[in-house]
């Protein structure tokens, strides 16, 4: 019975990671479960992000397909961008309520509507930005917003834009759209990532008319000020490339920068040049309710993509992204102080114990972008991957790097030359867990580079 594969799958995976997930933070297996499962969650009007709390066996990415793809030498999944956190309670509250009634029907057009409200009155809220709420158009994802926002105006064979370093499932999106893409790699200099202004405007030619920002951007953490977000939208107002901008990360800011979503700059024009991609998934550590959305202020452009956009929707997504608006700004208030400290904590652990790594400073998401490009010549793995170019199994530097990590101290890191130029000797280390992991994490890959 498939179920029942399943489940044992799952029981299989849940004692085989929690051992892992255990020993990395030097905990009893028993000890991780129990305290995930009884220590209460909101202590003093507090969460507690603290305390490991496992995915193992819940089939996750992070972990799963990691023990799955490295077997029993794997401790931490750092790799994939989702949280490792017990999402807000009023999100499980509100689905266990929707789970007493049990019928799963189509949605309502007067269901998406409110939903549409809900969206827009976050975005007032939290960032004072007015949203028509009938512009939202709602989607299973960031991607499908993308791609059909490609497909209708850079047509097969021509460039999307990149500034690269960037989220590698934008590589994917022009796979969908057989487009090619055209990267201007971003200066890196003193610990940070800055446009290089004279080659991004040097790519915006006549087969080149979208462009894919990132905002913030995945994997440097940038956040874009208002100035570079308008130079930016200035020049690809001047050569008619429409910005794509993809702002999946704009609530995971770091205090003391300011996130500014494309469609708030104050230049119209710019701004009707311009399509926006949203969603509070990774926020709220529930990306796989599949619940995003899209819109413009231009109104034809927005027409013209909903034409290629398949809309979709499921119920329990759509429940507890309206929880997560409504009530979970205290939750995210509390996160944002935690992450800020994760970022903290990896910037003073590697000043003070692997100072030969470069690290890049993060303004915003969980994610965090390491250099190795001394260290990965040492590992041995750039001759390992020169080597493995001739076999049936070729492997680029950077995942010849993951693979050694792995064997070596048990941390998966993703390889950063998924990213695109520039990425070729980094890679992206996801912070979006316990301080108990995250040092667990940065010991291992210490130790392992001293053991070169
Ligand atoms: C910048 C960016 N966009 C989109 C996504 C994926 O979005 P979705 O799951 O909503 O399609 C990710 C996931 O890592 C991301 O980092």
């Amino acid at each position: 019975m498939p179920q029942h594969a399943g489940l044992n799958r799952r029981n299989f995976l849940k004692s085989a990671g929690l051992t892992a997930l255990a020993g990395a933070v030097g905990t009893s297996v028993a000890g991780t479960a129990a305290a995930a499962d009884i220590k209460p969650y909101l202590i003093n009007g507090r969460y507690d992000f603290d305390t490991v709390y496992s995915r193992v066996g819940s089939d996750s990415v992070k972990f799963d397909s990691q023990i799955a793809k490295f077997g029993n030498k794997l401790k931490v999944g750092m790799g994939i961008a989702d949280t490792d956190f017990r999402t807000a309670p009023c999100i499980g509250e509100a689905m266990a309520e929707r789970l007493q009634h049990e019928n799963w029907g189509y949605l309502s057009g007067e269901a998406m509507a409110t939903y549409r409200e809900v969206i827009a009155e976050w975005n007032h809220r939290r960032y004072g930005l007015d949203v028509d709420p009938t512009s939202l158009q709602i989607a299973t994802g960031v991607h499908p917003g993308l791609i059909a926002a490609i497909q209708t105006y850079s047509p097969p064979g021509s460039k999307v834009l990149l500034m690269t370093p960037t989220y590698n499932g934008f590589y994917s999106d022009l796979r969908n759209t057989r487009t090619l893409e055209n990267e201007s790699e971003m200066v890196f200099e003193n610990g940070q990532y800055s446009v290089d202004w004279d080659d991004l405007e040097a790519r915006m030619t006549p087969d080149t008319h979208t462009m894919l920002l990132c905002n913030p951007q995945n994997p440097t953490g940038n956040v874009w000020s208002e100035e570079e977000l308008l130079r930016i939208g200035e020049l690809c107002l001047k050569h008619q490339v429409v910005v794509l901008s993809d702002e999946i990360h704009m609530d995971l800011v770091r205090p003391g920068h300011k996130i500014t979503p494309f469609a708030a700059l104050p230049d119209k024009d710019i701004v009707n040049n311009s399509l926006s991609f949203r969603a509070i998934t990774k926020t709220f550590s529930i990306p796989a309710s599949k619940n995003a959305y899209w819109y413009s202020t231009n109104s034809v452009m927005l027409e013209r993509v909903k034409k290629n956009h398949s809309a979709g929707i499921n119920t329990l997504g759509v429940v507890a992204n309206t929880a997560a608006y409504q009530q979970g700004a205290d939750w995210l208030d509390q996160l944002l102080v935690y992450l800020d400290g994760n970022h903290q904590f990896v910037e003073d652990y590697i000043k003070d114990n692997m100072p030969e790594v470069g690290h890049t400073k993060s303004q915003g998401t969980f994610l965090n972008w390491l250099h190795f490009d001394g260290i990965m010549e040492a590992a041995g793995v750039v001759a390992k991957s020169k080597a493995s170019k001739m076999s049936d199994k070729p492997m680029s530097e950077a995942q010849a790097f993951e693979a050694w990590l792995v064997d070596n101290s048990g941390i998966q890191l993703n390889a950063g030359d998924s990213y695109g130029k520039g990425g070729e000797r980094c890679m992206r280390m996801n912070i979006g867990c316990s301080r108990q992991v995250l040092n667990t994490a940065l010991s291992g890959i210490k130790e392992a580079i001293r053991s070169i």
